[in-house]
């Protein structure tokens, strides 16, 4: 092997998080991807229209052991700093809905304006390249880099983990950041897909699956967390954003409440009928709210004419279909799982600079750290955050 080459910094994965601290490290960093491609979940994120942050973005919208942890980076670089460099870039954005900011046209323009930034700031990229180990010693992290069969040892003061958490392996996730975090003393804690479908079995899912393709609002509530958003009933269970969001704060076993009536419409509009078309049937009248095949899958038995209904009739029918109770059996995995909740213990890591206490020099920013945001751009925000506040400490 030839002589190493020294850098200021070498980041490792050229995801959105080290995209962000290579454009804020300067010059002499180097980027490292096993992709060919930097950004590709960018690319492929928000339908391809990449939700690149929220309006809304606040410490309370994210999931950590230490839920303090992502303050500081989050208040220092904040989803106003982003939408500032995206219009310096002439992006043209707006908000979908819930504070969710998404480019007008394609998210590879994310890509570029960062590839544009790290450029700007003198940073080195290096696609298709594995790492094949790193070692530390007299100040200098080591990094042997292999590319076409041919390898090259690469040294720096810093060393930045960037190559995110376990979702999607078939996009290049792994756990290399988990590991070279463990190499050099620092905590991992356990990890498990966040914003995934949930998946169920037997008769339960039988009759999730029989609604298959049925979309409506509901509010699906887990572990105490509520969210009332799109619920959509697949051949394998639940999904749809209220229920990734819920998949979140899911622990197995646990049960999911689903109210598909989250604004209390059913009950008052049963009685309205009731008092003014009491020949009309109950079914006729929820049809006015909520799906058909919803309706025939969970009305039950039910008096033809809503006028025949006592009141704790019509309350019975309305719980149906607000206090429906569900045990996943699962959820989808990593395969399709958004994000990956855990990882890297904060415990270990500055907040302010992302950098390990025990080991000066070695930061760990984004997705592959304990710091998990809800559905909606929280999590290119956070990676946004962490990677700016790592690459300007560097
Ligand atoms: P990221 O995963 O972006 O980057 C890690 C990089 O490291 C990759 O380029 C990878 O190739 C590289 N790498 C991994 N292992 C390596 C190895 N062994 N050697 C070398 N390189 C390696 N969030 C959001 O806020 N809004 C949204 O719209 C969406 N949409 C969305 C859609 C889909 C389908 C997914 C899967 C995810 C989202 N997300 C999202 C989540 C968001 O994509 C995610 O949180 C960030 O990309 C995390 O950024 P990181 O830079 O930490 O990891």
């Amino acid at each position: 092997m030839e002589a190493p080459r020294t850098y200021r910094a070498v980041v490792l994965g050229a995801g959105a998080a080290g995209m962000m601290c290579a454009a804020h490290a300067g010059p002499g960093t180097l980027v490292v991807d096993h992709a060919r491609a930097p950004g590709e979940k960018i690319r492929i994120s928000g339908g391809g229209r990449c939700n690149f942050t929220n309006l809304g973005c606040t410490p309370e919208r994210f999931l950590s052991a230490n839920p303090h942890f992502c303050k500081s980076a989050l208040s220092r670089y904040t989803q106003w700093d982003f939408i500032e460099l995206v219009d310096r870039h002439g992006i043209a954005w707006h908000e979908k809905t819930l504070g969710q900011l998404f480019c007008d046209g394609r998210a590879t323009a994310i890509v570029t304006m960062l590839r544009d930034e790290m450029a700007a700031a003198g940073a080195e990229l290096r696609l298709s390249t594995e790492v094949i180990g790193v070692d530390h010693a007299d100040g200098l992290f080591g990094v042997t880099l292999e590319r076409e069969g041919r390898r090259e040892r690469v040294e720096a003061p810093a060393l930045v983990l960037a190559t995110g958490g376990l979702s999607i392996p078939k996009m290049g996730a792994t756990g290399l950041a988990y590991r070279i975090a463990r190499q050099f003393g620092l905590g991992v804690g356990e990890t498990r897909p966040g914003l995934v479908p949930l998946t169920f079995t037997g008769a339960v899912l039988e009759g999730l699956a029989a609604l298959s393709g049925v979309a409506a609002p509901a509010r699906v509530t887990t572990n105490g967390a509520g969210f009332d958003e799109a619920l959509l009933f697949t051949h394998r269970g639940l999904s749809g954003p209220a229920v990734l969001q819920a998949s979140s704060y899911w622990h197995e076993g646990a049960e999911i409440t689903v109210d598909l009536d989250p604004e209390g419409r059913l009950l008052p509009a049963l009685r309205a009928a009731r008092a003014s078309a009491g020949r009309r049937a109950p079914a006729t009248i929820l049809s006015e709210h909520l799906p058909q095949r919803l309706i025939a899958a969970r009305a039950g038995e039910v008096a033809a004419r809503v006028g025949d209904c006592a009141d704790a009739a019509l309350e019975a029918l309305v719980a149906r279909f607000r206090d429906w109770r569900l045990t996943p059996a699962g959820t989808e995995g990593y395969r399709t799982a958004e994000v990956t909740l855990g990882g890297i213990d904060t415990d270990g890591l500055s907040s302010k600079t992302m950098e390990a206490r025990a080991c000066p020099g070695l930061y760990a920013i984004g997705e592959a750290v304990d710091v998990t945001g809800w559905l909606g751009g929280y999590n290119f925000q956070w990676a946004w955050s962490s990677g700016w506040a790592a690459g300007t400490a560097i």
